[in-house]
């Protein structure tokens, strides 16, 4: 394990800095979507046993990225170069977390302003309250810096088989330390763009309008035909498990209870293994 990055102001006065070059980058390539799905995968290789896997950078590494399931994500990492080399004092690691919150924030509201900084501590809560007031009911999603880089790649066949159903996600999840609802709620990220068959095999977009993050998502889900609208195995069995279809059910009448439990489960897959420092 490299050594964890010094959140001094410095740091944070970097990270203010690169939340700006992301943002130019996600509206100028309209890439908001792989980028969450980057962050989702760097994640979600954790193991909560054996305290492996994570949010840790190792996607970057050949060794990772070229599993199947990170099929494309090499496009990710390579738009995130240059601001890497432009802030380099940010780990891997906190890079790929921040930028989601741009993602999710910017597919839903296409515009981000930049904050004023004060100190770390106040920096998170006034992270949290600006984008609260400037979303107006979007999610906000807290971000915590100090994520360490790791050299160490998990093994192939960690993240979930979209052709499989409830209980290899559960088998999926519950290996991070995730709970149903946080599938539900995360399988919700799905609201943001499309399958590509050159590298998942499937095709098509989840919602019609795969920039914006709503909870169309949902609403299409419990549909029994959505018109040229994708829905994966793994999609399908979010209405068909009990369970899991009460969560269905609630976000799509309650967008503001989807908001906040997305929000809630997304911090969690983004600080999975890190206690920040
Ligand atoms: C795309 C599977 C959960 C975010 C995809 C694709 C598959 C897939 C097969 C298509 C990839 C491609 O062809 O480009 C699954 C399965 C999940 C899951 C089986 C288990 C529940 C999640 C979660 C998130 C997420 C938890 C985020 C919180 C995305 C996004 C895309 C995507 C944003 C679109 C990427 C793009 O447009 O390039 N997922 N996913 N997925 N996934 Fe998931």
């Amino acid at each position: 394990m490299e050594e964890g990055p010094v959140v001094d102001e410095e740091y944070m006065k970097e990270i203010e800095k690169a939340r700006r070059d992301l943002r130019a980058l996600i509206s100028s390539k309209s890439c908001a979507p792989i980028m969450l799905r980057l962050a989702w995968h760097d994640a979600g290789s954790y193991d909560a046993k054996t305290k492996t896997g994570g949010p840790n950078g190792s996607i970057r590494f050949e060794e990772e990225y070229s599993h199947s399931a990170n099929a494309g994500l090499k496009i990710a990492i390579d738009l995130l170069e240059p601001v890497k080399a432009k802030h380099p004092k940010i780990t891997y690691a906190d890079l790929y977390q921040v930028i989601t919150l741009y993602s999710a924030n910017l597919g839903h509201f296409g515009s981000f302003t930049a904050f004023s900084y004060y100190s770390p501590l106040r920096y998170c809560r006034q992270l949290a309250g600006v984008v609260a007031v400037e979303v107006t009911g979007g999610p906000t999603i807290d971000f915590v810096p100090g994520r360490k880089d790791s050299s160490r790649c998990p093994e192939e066949g960690r993240l979930p088989d979209a052709k499989q159903g409830a209980s290899h996600l559960r088998e999926v999840f519950y290996r991070m330390g995730l709970s149903d609802k946080d599938i539900v709620a995360l399988s919700g990220g799905h609201t943001l763009g499309r399958a590509h068959p050159e590298r998942s095999g499937f095709d098509g977009a989840w919602t019609k309008d795969p920039l914006k993050f709503d909870n169309s998502y949902f609403i299409e889900l419990l549909k029994e035909e959505s018109e040229g609208l994708l829905k994966l195995p793994s999609d399908k069995t979010l209405v068909e498990d009990p369970v899991f279809r009460r969560y269905v059910e609630l976000y799509a009448k309650d967008e503001d209870a989807f908001f906040k439990d997305y929000a809630e489960s997304h911090k969690k897959l983004s600080e999975l293994g890190f206690t920040p420092p």
